[in-house]
């Protein structure tokens, strides 16, 4: 077991000085020249999706939802970001806290922004906490169909330096066209000491994205006409 452990560290370390050396070379080519609104849902577990800080290696298990939602994609990346009002819609990240000097979301977000996340539906009967960075809020791109699309996205900050676990969570806006959206929520983990342990929550997430999915599409449709 405790081999184990330091060969998943050992690589873990190694995939870490990459995705590092990566960001300070290119983080322009990984955050925006890559199409985010070909990506979808893996139909098999075993895939996973990229993500814009960490890319594809190292990659464990991702989570993922999408849905059409009946609105513009720039009000539905906004409601994305309006992480001030979670608690008033979403039943999986049930509140967020922000640094004292952000008052209004999303208004006073920014890249590096930390944040704490209660979460609930992991584990039975109580909410869990987890740290996380605001990495991209104003992502846009345009697809090879022709498709405009958003991207904002945060990741995990285990504040070990990525050595617990690397994980990042984007959301892709896509521009249906007659002021409808499709969303593409995705949460990609990567190897790390205590992945395994995350992993036996896959299914509670995978619910838990599902339902948050549900919840935007409801809230937004319920504002917005
Ligand atoms: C809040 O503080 C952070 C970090 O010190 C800074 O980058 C950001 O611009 C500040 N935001 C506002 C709205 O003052
Ligand atoms: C989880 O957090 C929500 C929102 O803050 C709260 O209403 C609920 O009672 C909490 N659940 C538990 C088990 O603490």
């Amino acid at each position: 077991m405790l081999s184990q452990l330091l060969a998943t560290a050992f690589v873990t370390t190694g995939a870490a000085a990459t995705a590092i050396t990566q960001d300070v070379t290119s983080s322009a080519a990984i955050n925006y020249q890559y199409d985010y609104s070909s990506l979808s849902c893996p139909s098999s577990g075993l895939s996973t999706l990229m993500t814009p800080t960490y890319g594809e290696a190292g990659a464990v298990f991702t989570v993922c939802s999408s849905i059409t939602i009946n609105a513009p994609m720039a009000i539905v990346r906004n409601m994305v970001i309006d992480f001030k009002s979670y608690h008033l819609w979403n039943s999986f990240v049930v509140s967020v806290s922000v640094p004292s000097n952000v008052t209004e979301t999303p208004q006073d977000n920014y890249v590096g922004m930390p944040m704490v996340f209660t979460t609930s539906g992991l584990v039975k009967g109580s909410n869990t906490t987890s740290a996380e960075v605001l990495t991209n809020v104003n992502g846009a791109g345009v697809g090879v169909t022709g498709k405009p699309y958003l991207l904002v996205s945060w990741r995990y900050n285990d504040e070990l330096g990525g050595f617990g676990a690397r994980a990042e969570h984007p959301v892709v806006i896509v521009d249906l066209g007659f002021g409808s959206s499709w969303v593409l929520s995705y949460e990609t983990y990567y190897v790390g000491l205590i992945t395994p342990t995350i992993a036996l929550l896959k299914n509670k997430l995978q619910t838990q994205f599902d339902a948050q999915c549900a919840d935007l599409k409801t809230y937004i449709e319920g504002r917005w006409w």
